[in-house]
Protein backbone atom coordinates (compact mmCIF):
# COMPACT_ATOMS: atom_id res chain seq x y z
CA UNK A 1 0.00 0.00 0.00
CA UNK A 2 1.67 3.34 -1.36
CA UNK A 3 -0.32 6.30 0.84
CA UNK A 4 0.94 9.03 -0.80
CA UNK A 5 2.17 8.16 -4.10
CA UNK A 6 0.50 10.67 -6.28
CA UNK A 7 -0.08 7.70 -9.11
CA UNK A 8 -2.79 5.97 -7.16
CA UNK A 9 -4.29 9.13 -5.73
CA UNK A 10 -5.43 12.61 -7.22
CA UNK A 11 -5.20 15.71 -4.99
CA UNK A 12 -8.45 15.25 -3.12
CA UNK A 13 -8.04 11.61 -2.39
CA UNK A 14 -4.61 12.36 -0.68
CA UNK A 15 -6.08 14.57 1.38
CA UNK A 16 -8.21 12.28 2.82
CA UNK A 17 -6.08 9.84 3.04
CA UNK A 18 -3.60 11.74 4.81
CA UNK A 19 -6.58 13.00 6.92
CA UNK A 20 -7.60 9.80 7.57
CA UNK A 21 -4.09 8.99 8.85
CA UNK A 22 -4.04 11.79 11.07
CA UNK A 23 -1.25 11.65 12.84
CA UNK A 24 0.90 11.26 9.73
CA UNK A 25 2.63 14.04 8.05
CA UNK A 26 2.62 13.63 3.83
CA UNK A 27 5.98 13.70 2.81
CA UNK A 28 6.73 16.34 0.48
CA UNK A 29 6.62 14.81 -2.99
CA UNK A 30 7.59 17.26 -5.89
CA UNK A 31 5.33 17.29 -8.40
CA UNK A 32 6.06 19.85 -11.44
CA UNK A 33 3.11 20.80 -13.25
CA UNK A 34 2.93 22.09 -16.81
CA UNK A 35 -0.70 22.55 -18.68
CA UNK A 36 -0.56 19.22 -20.18
CA UNK A 37 1.40 16.81 -18.09
CA UNK A 38 3.09 16.91 -14.92
CA UNK A 39 6.17 14.83 -13.64
CA UNK A 40 7.11 13.06 -10.84
CA UNK A 41 10.23 13.05 -8.91
CA UNK A 42 9.73 9.14 -7.62
CA UNK A 43 12.42 8.91 -5.49
CA UNK A 44 10.46 10.52 -3.16
CA UNK A 45 7.89 8.16 -3.14
CA UNK A 46 7.84 7.00 0.33
CA UNK A 47 6.76 3.53 0.69
CA UNK A 48 4.92 2.70 4.08
CA UNK A 49 5.94 -1.15 5.23
CA UNK A 50 3.13 -2.78 6.89
CA UNK A 51 4.34 -4.45 10.32
CA UNK A 52 1.12 -5.25 10.80
CA UNK A 53 -1.35 -8.27 10.30
CA UNK A 54 -4.29 -6.88 8.32
CA UNK A 55 -3.25 -5.49 4.97
CA UNK A 56 0.88 -5.49 3.52
CA UNK A 57 2.63 -5.68 -0.04
CA UNK A 58 2.11 -8.70 -1.59
CA UNK A 59 3.91 -10.52 -4.68
CA UNK A 60 4.47 -9.07 -7.70
CA UNK A 61 2.75 -12.46 -9.27
CA UNK A 62 -0.20 -11.39 -7.04
CA UNK A 63 -0.59 -7.77 -7.71
CA UNK A 64 -0.31 -9.13 -11.77
CA UNK A 65 -3.22 -10.44 -11.71
CA UNK A 66 -5.75 -7.18 -11.09
CA UNK A 67 -4.28 -5.65 -14.22
CA UNK A 68 -4.53 -8.90 -16.34
CA UNK A 69 -8.14 -9.60 -15.28
CA UNK A 70 -9.06 -5.69 -15.88
CA UNK A 71 -8.32 -6.79 -19.82
CA UNK A 72 -10.24 -10.32 -19.51
CA UNK A 73 -12.57 -10.32 -16.82
CA UNK A 74 -14.56 -13.75 -16.50
CA UNK A 75 -17.86 -14.51 -15.98
CA UNK A 76 -18.89 -15.98 -12.31
CA UNK A 77 -21.44 -18.15 -13.39
CA UNK A 78 -19.47 -19.02 -16.94
CA UNK A 79 -17.70 -22.00 -17.47
CA UNK A 80 -14.70 -20.40 -17.11
CA UNK A 81 -15.05 -20.76 -13.19
CA UNK A 82 -14.83 -24.37 -13.44
CA UNK A 83 -11.24 -24.92 -13.53
CA UNK A 84 -10.43 -22.08 -11.64
CA UNK A 85 -12.01 -23.25 -8.38
CA UNK A 86 -11.02 -27.52 -9.16
CA UNK A 87 -7.46 -26.14 -9.13
CA UNK A 88 -7.80 -23.69 -6.18
CA UNK A 89 -9.81 -25.76 -3.81
CA UNK A 90 -7.45 -28.66 -4.73
CA UNK A 91 -4.01 -26.94 -4.18
CA UNK A 92 -5.10 -25.77 -0.61
CA UNK A 93 -6.10 -29.59 0.36
CA UNK A 94 -3.25 -31.00 -1.26
CA UNK A 95 -0.76 -28.56 0.59
CA UNK A 96 -1.83 -29.30 3.90
CA UNK A 97 -2.39 -32.63 3.54
CA UNK A 98 -5.62 -33.16 3.52
CA UNK A 99 -7.15 -34.07 0.53
CA UNK A 100 -9.02 -37.33 1.20
CA UNK A 101 -10.21 -36.25 4.71
CA UNK A 102 -11.60 -32.00 4.49
CA UNK A 103 -13.18 -30.09 1.67
CA UNK A 104 -12.19 -26.63 1.33
CA UNK A 105 -15.13 -24.24 0.56
CA UNK A 106 -14.47 -20.57 -0.66
CA UNK A 107 -16.34 -17.98 0.46
CA UNK A 108 -16.41 -14.30 -0.45
CA UNK A 109 -15.71 -12.45 2.58
CA UNK A 110 -12.98 -11.62 4.91
CA UNK A 111 -11.56 -14.02 7.95
CA UNK A 112 -14.96 -13.13 10.03
CA UNK A 113 -17.38 -13.95 7.40
CA UNK A 114 -15.82 -17.76 7.26
CA UNK A 115 -16.30 -17.45 11.78
CA UNK A 116 -19.47 -16.52 10.90
CA UNK A 117 -20.33 -19.30 8.22
CA UNK A 118 -18.58 -22.17 10.34
CA UNK A 119 -20.27 -21.50 13.41
CA UNK A 120 -23.76 -21.03 12.16
CA UNK A 121 -23.28 -24.46 9.71
CA UNK A 122 -21.27 -26.53 12.19
CA UNK A 123 -22.66 -26.72 15.88
CA UNK A 124 -25.23 -28.78 16.25
CA UNK A 125 -27.80 -28.23 19.01
CA UNK A 126 -26.28 -29.40 21.71
CA UNK A 127 -24.33 -26.04 21.67
CA UNK A 128 -20.70 -24.89 22.12
CA UNK A 129 -17.97 -24.56 24.06
CA UNK A 130 -15.72 -21.56 23.42
CA UNK A 131 -12.61 -21.13 24.75
CA UNK A 132 -11.87 -17.38 24.96
CA UNK A 133 -8.47 -16.17 25.42
CA UNK A 134 -8.04 -13.51 23.60
CA UNK A 135 -10.15 -11.28 20.96
CA UNK A 136 -10.65 -13.64 18.32
CA UNK A 137 -11.97 -16.48 20.64
CA UNK A 138 -14.36 -13.51 21.95
CA UNK A 139 -15.31 -12.83 18.52
CA UNK A 140 -16.36 -16.61 18.11
CA UNK A 141 -18.26 -16.21 21.18
CA UNK A 142 -20.49 -13.30 19.80
CA UNK A 143 -21.05 -14.95 16.85
CA UNK A 144 -21.90 -17.83 18.26
CA UNK A 145 -24.45 -15.70 20.62
CA UNK A 146 -25.70 -13.43 18.11
CA UNK A 147 -26.58 -16.38 16.00
CA UNK A 148 -28.78 -17.91 19.13
CA UNK A 149 -26.63 -20.97 19.41
CA UNK A 150 -26.10 -22.54 22.53
CA UNK A 151 -23.19 -21.24 23.72
CA UNK A 152 -21.06 -21.87 26.81
CA UNK A 153 -17.30 -19.91 27.16
CA UNK A 154 -14.12 -20.77 28.77
CA UNK A 155 -12.86 -17.17 29.60
CA UNK A 156 -9.60 -16.79 30.54
CA UNK A 157 -7.31 -13.79 30.82
CA UNK A 158 -6.23 -12.58 27.70
CA UNK A 159 -2.70 -14.94 26.36
CA UNK A 160 -3.09 -17.28 29.39
CA UNK A 161 -3.26 -20.87 28.43
CA UNK A 162 -6.56 -23.14 29.01
CA UNK A 163 -6.09 -26.20 31.49
CA UNK A 164 -7.16 -29.50 29.69
CA UNK A 165 -8.74 -30.46 32.80
CA UNK A 166 -11.34 -27.60 32.80
CA UNK A 167 -11.95 -27.91 29.14
CA UNK A 168 -12.93 -31.36 30.21
CA UNK A 169 -15.02 -30.64 32.99
CA UNK A 170 -17.18 -27.83 30.98
CA UNK A 171 -17.46 -30.29 28.06
CA UNK A 172 -19.42 -32.92 30.48
CA UNK A 173 -21.34 -30.49 32.88
CA UNK A 174 -22.37 -28.79 29.76
CA UNK A 175 -22.73 -31.40 26.93
CA UNK A 176 -21.67 -29.85 24.04
CA UNK A 177 -21.04 -31.13 20.50
CA UNK A 178 -18.59 -29.11 20.07
CA UNK A 179 -16.04 -27.34 21.34
CA UNK A 180 -14.47 -23.63 19.53
CA UNK A 181 -11.04 -21.88 19.95
CA UNK A 182 -8.27 -20.13 18.21
CA UNK A 183 -5.13 -21.03 17.17
CA UNK A 184 -3.08 -17.74 16.29
CA UNK A 185 -4.47 -15.57 18.69
CA UNK A 186 -3.25 -12.57 17.03
CA UNK A 187 -4.10 -9.94 20.17
CA UNK A 188 -1.21 -11.31 22.43
CA UNK A 189 0.70 -12.53 19.31
CA UNK A 190 0.45 -16.55 21.33
CA UNK A 191 -0.42 -19.85 20.01
CA UNK A 192 -2.86 -22.40 21.60
CA UNK A 193 -2.30 -25.58 22.23
CA UNK A 194 -4.73 -27.30 19.24
CA UNK A 195 -3.12 -29.89 18.95
CA UNK A 196 -3.48 -31.26 22.83
CA UNK A 197 -7.23 -29.89 22.75
CA UNK A 198 -7.88 -31.65 19.55
CA UNK A 199 -6.62 -34.64 21.63
CA UNK A 200 -9.05 -34.18 23.91
CA UNK A 201 -12.29 -33.15 21.68
CA UNK A 202 -11.30 -37.04 20.38
CA UNK A 203 -11.20 -38.65 23.06
CA UNK A 204 -14.12 -37.04 24.27
CA UNK A 205 -16.16 -37.54 20.94
CA UNK A 206 -17.09 -33.72 20.34
CA UNK A 207 -16.18 -31.98 17.50
CA UNK A 208 -13.26 -29.23 17.02
CA UNK A 209 -13.45 -25.62 14.72
CA UNK A 210 -10.39 -23.96 14.85
CA UNK A 211 -9.88 -20.29 13.99
CA UNK A 212 -6.87 -21.03 12.07
CA UNK A 213 -6.96 -17.08 10.51
CA UNK A 214 -3.47 -16.36 11.41
CA UNK A 215 -1.43 -19.73 11.26
CA UNK A 216 -2.75 -21.79 8.16
CA UNK A 217 0.10 -21.42 5.97
CA UNK A 218 2.24 -20.10 8.18
CA UNK A 219 2.46 -22.53 11.31
CA UNK A 220 3.00 -26.23 11.81
CA UNK A 221 -0.26 -27.83 11.60
CA UNK A 222 -1.48 -30.77 11.17
CA UNK A 223 -5.30 -31.29 10.72
CA UNK A 224 -5.76 -35.05 10.77
CA UNK A 225 -3.70 -35.44 13.33
CA UNK A 226 -5.01 -32.43 15.56
CA UNK A 227 -8.55 -33.91 15.14
CA UNK A 228 -9.64 -30.30 13.77
CA UNK A 229 -13.06 -30.53 11.90
CA UNK A 230 -13.57 -27.55 10.90
CA UNK A 231 -10.64 -24.86 9.90
CA UNK A 232 -11.17 -21.26 9.47
CA UNK A 233 -9.09 -19.78 7.13
CA UNK A 234 -8.57 -16.41 5.23
CA UNK A 235 -6.63 -15.74 2.18
CA UNK A 236 -4.86 -12.56 2.91
CA UNK A 237 -2.61 -13.66 6.15
CA UNK A 238 0.19 -16.17 5.84
CA UNK A 239 -1.24 -17.27 2.13
CA UNK A 240 -0.27 -13.52 1.47
CA UNK A 241 -2.94 -12.63 -0.98
CA UNK A 242 -5.84 -10.05 -0.89
CA UNK A 243 -8.41 -10.01 2.33
CA UNK A 244 -11.29 -10.28 -0.16
CA UNK A 245 -11.71 -14.18 0.49
CA UNK A 246 -11.94 -16.63 3.08
CA UNK A 247 -12.10 -20.28 3.23
CA UNK A 248 -13.50 -23.40 5.64
CA UNK A 249 -11.76 -27.09 5.72
CA UNK A 250 -14.69 -28.82 6.98
CA UNK A 251 -14.16 -32.77 7.74
CA UNK A 252 -16.14 -34.93 4.94
CA UNK A 253 -18.17 -36.66 7.48
CA UNK A 254 -19.00 -33.50 9.32
CA UNK A 255 -20.86 -32.19 6.07
CA UNK A 256 -22.25 -35.62 6.10
CA UNK A 257 -23.78 -34.50 8.91
CA UNK A 258 -24.58 -30.93 7.71
CA UNK A 259 -27.09 -32.09 4.99
CA UNK A 260 -30.08 -32.49 7.31
CA UNK A 261 -29.21 -29.45 10.33
CA UNK A 262 -31.03 -26.68 9.40
CA UNK A 263 -29.09 -23.60 8.05
CA UNK A 264 -28.81 -20.64 10.24
CA UNK A 265 -27.18 -17.93 7.73
CA UNK A 266 -28.23 -17.40 4.80
CA UNK A 267 -25.47 -16.49 2.15
CA UNK A 268 -22.34 -17.77 4.43
CA UNK A 269 -24.12 -21.92 4.20
CA UNK A 270 -21.23 -23.98 4.33
CA UNK A 271 -23.43 -27.06 3.09
CA UNK A 272 -24.70 -25.16 0.22
CA UNK A 273 -21.84 -23.50 -1.16
CA UNK A 274 -19.79 -26.78 -1.03
CA UNK A 275 -22.45 -28.52 -3.12
CA UNK A 276 -22.10 -25.88 -5.72
CA UNK A 277 -18.23 -25.71 -5.61
CA UNK A 278 -17.76 -29.51 -5.83
CA UNK A 279 -19.51 -28.85 -9.30
CA UNK A 280 -17.20 -25.82 -9.78
CA UNK A 281 -19.54 -23.56 -9.27
CA UNK A 282 -20.35 -21.40 -6.35
CA UNK A 283 -24.43 -20.27 -5.39
CA UNK A 284 -23.65 -15.82 -5.34
CA UNK A 285 -21.55 -14.08 -7.36
CA UNK A 286 -17.86 -15.25 -6.40
CA UNK A 287 -15.17 -12.44 -6.42
CA UNK A 288 -12.94 -14.32 -9.44
CA UNK A 289 -9.97 -11.74 -9.48
CA UNK A 290 -9.75 -12.22 -5.82
CA UNK A 291 -9.51 -16.18 -6.74
CA UNK A 292 -6.83 -15.91 -9.12
CA UNK A 293 -5.25 -13.73 -6.78
CA UNK A 294 -5.68 -16.82 -4.01
CA UNK A 295 -4.32 -19.01 -7.04
CA UNK A 296 -1.37 -17.05 -7.69
CA UNK A 297 -0.67 -16.78 -4.17
CA UNK A 298 -0.76 -20.49 -3.93
CA UNK A 299 1.55 -20.98 -6.93
CA UNK A 300 4.02 -18.60 -5.71
CA UNK A 301 3.32 -20.27 -2.05
CA UNK A 302 4.48 -23.64 -3.80
CA UNK A 303 7.12 -22.43 -5.84
CA UNK A 304 9.09 -21.43 -2.44
CA UNK A 305 9.06 -24.49 -0.83
CA UNK A 306 5.56 -24.62 0.89
CA UNK A 307 4.76 -24.73 4.71
CA UNK A 308 8.78 -25.37 5.56
CA UNK A 309 9.77 -22.16 2.74
CA UNK A 310 7.08 -19.99 4.40
CA UNK A 311 7.91 -21.12 8.28
CA UNK A 312 11.90 -20.57 7.18
CA UNK A 313 11.26 -17.03 5.66
CA UNK A 314 9.31 -15.82 8.85
CA UNK A 315 11.63 -17.50 10.99
CA UNK A 316 14.80 -15.51 9.45
CA UNK A 317 12.70 -12.41 9.83
CA UNK A 318 12.24 -13.16 13.63
CA UNK A 319 15.82 -13.81 14.35
CA UNK A 320 16.40 -10.36 13.29
CA UNK A 321 13.49 -8.74 15.33
CA UNK A 322 13.69 -10.37 18.27
CA UNK A 323 17.08 -10.40 18.50
CA UNK A 324 16.50 -6.23 17.67
CA UNK A 325 13.82 -6.38 20.59
CA UNK A 326 16.12 -7.47 23.13
CA UNK A 327 19.22 -5.42 22.31
CA UNK A 328 16.75 -2.25 22.78
CA UNK A 329 15.39 -3.80 25.85
CA UNK A 330 12.10 -4.39 25.29
CA UNK A 331 10.17 -6.83 26.56
CA UNK A 332 8.50 -9.58 25.15
CA UNK A 333 4.57 -10.55 26.16
CA UNK A 334 5.01 -14.41 26.73
CA UNK A 335 2.45 -16.80 28.85
CA UNK A 336 3.33 -20.41 30.12
CA UNK A 337 3.07 -23.54 27.83
CA UNK A 338 2.08 -20.89 24.95
CA UNK A 339 4.13 -20.51 21.90
CA UNK A 340 4.90 -17.58 20.09
CA UNK A 341 3.15 -16.59 16.40
CA UNK A 342 5.30 -16.54 13.49
CA UNK A 343 3.32 -13.82 12.47
CA UNK A 344 4.17 -11.23 15.08
CA UNK A 345 5.47 -10.35 18.54
CA UNK A 346 3.42 -8.53 21.01
CA UNK A 347 5.71 -6.45 23.33
CA UNK A 348 5.35 -4.26 26.16
CA UNK A 349 4.88 -0.65 25.82
CA UNK A 350 8.31 1.23 27.67
CA UNK A 351 7.72 2.86 30.35
CA UNK A 352 6.46 6.45 29.85
CA UNK A 353 6.07 5.73 26.20
CA UNK A 354 2.37 6.20 24.52
CA UNK A 355 1.56 3.48 21.32
CA UNK A 356 0.36 6.30 20.16
CA UNK A 357 3.52 8.29 20.35
CA UNK A 358 5.50 5.72 19.14
CA UNK A 359 3.90 4.85 16.12
CA UNK A 360 3.53 8.33 14.74
CA UNK A 361 6.73 8.57 14.96
CA UNK A 362 7.43 5.13 13.51
CA UNK A 363 4.53 6.16 10.25
CA UNK A 364 6.81 9.75 10.53
CA UNK A 365 10.01 8.14 10.07
CA UNK A 366 12.38 9.65 7.48
CA UNK A 367 15.70 9.60 7.18
CA UNK A 368 16.08 9.41 3.22
CA UNK A 369 15.14 5.57 3.08
CA UNK A 370 12.28 6.47 1.57
CA UNK A 371 10.42 4.76 4.03
CA UNK A 372 8.31 4.43 7.26
CA UNK A 373 6.76 2.36 9.18
CA UNK A 374 3.01 1.36 10.42
CA UNK A 375 2.70 -0.52 13.92
CA UNK A 376 0.18 -2.15 15.21
CA UNK A 377 -1.49 -1.58 18.98
CA UNK A 378 -2.51 -4.29 21.32
CA UNK A 379 -6.39 -4.63 21.64
CA UNK A 380 -9.29 -3.81 24.06
CA UNK A 381 -8.19 -4.83 27.28
CA UNK A 382 -4.27 -4.92 26.72
CA UNK A 383 -4.06 -1.38 24.69
CA UNK A 384 -2.71 0.57 26.92
CA UNK A 385 -0.27 -2.30 28.33
CA UNK A 386 1.33 -4.30 24.83
CA UNK A 387 1.30 -3.15 21.43
CA UNK A 388 2.81 -5.58 18.19
CA UNK A 389 5.22 -5.41 15.02
CA UNK A 390 4.28 -8.31 12.47
CA UNK A 391 6.26 -9.40 10.18
CA UNK A 392 4.26 -10.32 7.31
CA UNK A 393 4.01 -9.60 3.34
CA UNK A 394 6.74 -9.61 0.67
CA UNK A 395 9.45 -7.63 2.16
CA UNK A 396 13.11 -7.79 2.32
CA UNK A 397 15.32 -9.35 5.26
CA UNK A 398 17.64 -5.53 4.83
CA UNK A 399 14.00 -3.77 5.41
CA UNK A 400 13.59 -5.33 9.45
CA UNK A 401 17.07 -4.66 9.66
CA UNK A 402 16.55 -1.18 8.93
CA UNK A 403 13.00 -0.67 10.86
CA UNK A 404 14.76 -2.13 14.06
CA UNK A 405 17.61 0.94 13.84
CA UNK A 406 14.91 2.78 13.34
CA UNK A 407 12.87 1.52 15.79
CA UNK A 408 15.93 2.24 18.49
CA UNK A 409 16.03 6.20 17.27
CA UNK A 410 12.30 6.85 18.10
CA UNK A 411 12.02 4.74 21.55
CA UNK A 412 15.42 7.09 22.28
CA UNK A 413 13.75 10.33 20.94
CA UNK A 414 10.39 9.87 22.88
CA UNK A 415 12.35 8.77 26.30
CA UNK A 416 14.82 11.29 25.95
C1 LIG B 1 -7.14 -15.16 14.52
C2 LIG B 1 -7.98 -14.20 13.74
N1 LIG B 1 -9.28 -14.45 13.57
C3 LIG B 1 -10.08 -13.63 12.89
C4 LIG B 1 -9.60 -12.46 12.33
C5 LIG B 1 -10.52 -11.56 11.58
O1 LIG B 1 -10.26 -11.64 10.21
P1 LIG B 1 -10.77 -10.49 9.22
O2 LIG B 1 -10.16 -9.21 9.73
O3 LIG B 1 -10.25 -10.90 7.89
O4 LIG B 1 -12.26 -10.45 9.30
C6 LIG B 1 -8.24 -12.14 12.49
C7 LIG B 1 -7.70 -10.89 11.95
O5 LIG B 1 -6.61 -10.46 12.28
C8 LIG B 1 -7.42 -13.03 13.21
O6 LIG B 1 -6.12 -12.77 13.39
Amino acid sequence: MILLDPRFYGDDMKAQSWAFYGSIKPRKIFIKRTKKQSTINYKEIVKRISLTPAVFHLSQRVNQIATKYAEQPIVPRGPALKPIMDRVRFMVADQLKIVDTHETIILTAAGSGAIAATVGSCVDNNGILVVVNDAYGQRQADFCQQLGITTFVYELEWGLKPELKVVERLINQHKVGTIGLVHGCTSVGLLNPVKEIGMLSHNLGVRLIVDGIASVFVEEMDINEWHIDSLICSTNKGLHSNPDLSFCLISKNYLEEMETRKNRLPYLDLFQTWQAQKQGSHPFTINIRALLEFEAALEDFIERGGLAGRIKLYQDRLAILRKGYKDLGLKTFIREGMAQQNIGTALYLPDGISYQSLATALANWDNGDNENYEIYSAQGKLSNVIFRIFNMGEYSLETYERFIKALGTCLRRLSS
